[in-house]
């Protein structure tokens, strides 16, 4: 199975996932949380040129190619193996991230996107994609207020981050079946009482024909 969590910055993905893995794995199953852009030693250092606010002259095709290859690498380093040897991957951003701010965002192609997003990821989607539903002001406050790092990416404006927002949605609207919407400007808890019990109920309705 392999779960990936998305949604808009500040939605607080990366404070859900160790709670969710901690969770899955008391229940019984061998659960990797892993990160995008990173997650190997080699997309850590793309990770690092992507952050950099000092990369303001980056291109736009080169931002979307230098995601792919982060990915590219996780994905055939850590995800399929771990996905192969019977283990659930939980990821922090996948593919998703790059039709939503690359895409809808920024207004690159969405098929341009997808044909690369297919050689990316050699064709790997995931189960279940959790959509941390946010409104960008609230987002944005919170990670000022939170005093996490602050990025290159983050510096840009609010219709931005409105048509990134709106992107999920509609990604999330073509792909009923994948996608679960979860309102993110609930209490930590309650989110994370969400994702437990979608992930465990979605986990255990696919043991059987796993096991067929
Ligand atoms: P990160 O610090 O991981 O943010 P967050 O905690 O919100 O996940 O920074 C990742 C940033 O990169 C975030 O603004 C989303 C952006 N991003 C893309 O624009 N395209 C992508 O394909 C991915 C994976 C991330």
């Amino acid at each position: 199975m392999f779960i990936t969590l998305e949604g808009p910055d500040g939605g607080g993905k990366s404070s859900q996932i160790g709670p969710l893995v901690e969770f899955l794995t008391r229940a019984g199953y061998r659960v990797l949380a892993t990160r995008e852009p990173g997650g190997t030693p080699i997309g850590d250092r793309v990770r690092q040129v992507l952050m950099d606010l000092g990369s303001a002259e980056m291109h736009p095709r080169t931002e979307i190619l230098l995601f792919q290859s982060s990915r590219a690498q996780l994905v055939e380093q850590v995800i399929r193996p771990y996905l192969a040897a019977g283990g659930v991957v939980v990821c922090d951003r996948y593919a998703d991230s790059t039709l939503a701010y690359q895409g809808y965002g920024q207004g690159e192609s969405l098929a341009t996107l997808r044909s690369l997003l297919d050689f990316a990821t050699g064709g790997l989607k995931p189960d279940l994609t959790f959509l941390l539903d946010l409104d960008p002001e609230v987002g944005i406050a919170r990670r000022k207020a939170g005093g996490g790092e602050w990025n290159r990416l983050d510096a840009n404006t609010l219709a931005y981050h409105r048509r990134v927002r709106a992107g999920y949605q509609e990604l999330a609207r073509l792909e009923p079946a994948r996608w679960v919407l979860v309102d993110a400007s609930q209490p930590p808890d309650a989110v994370q009482s969400q994702l437990r019990r979608i992930a465990l109920d979605r986990m255990r309705a696919q043991e059987p024909s796993r096991q067929a």
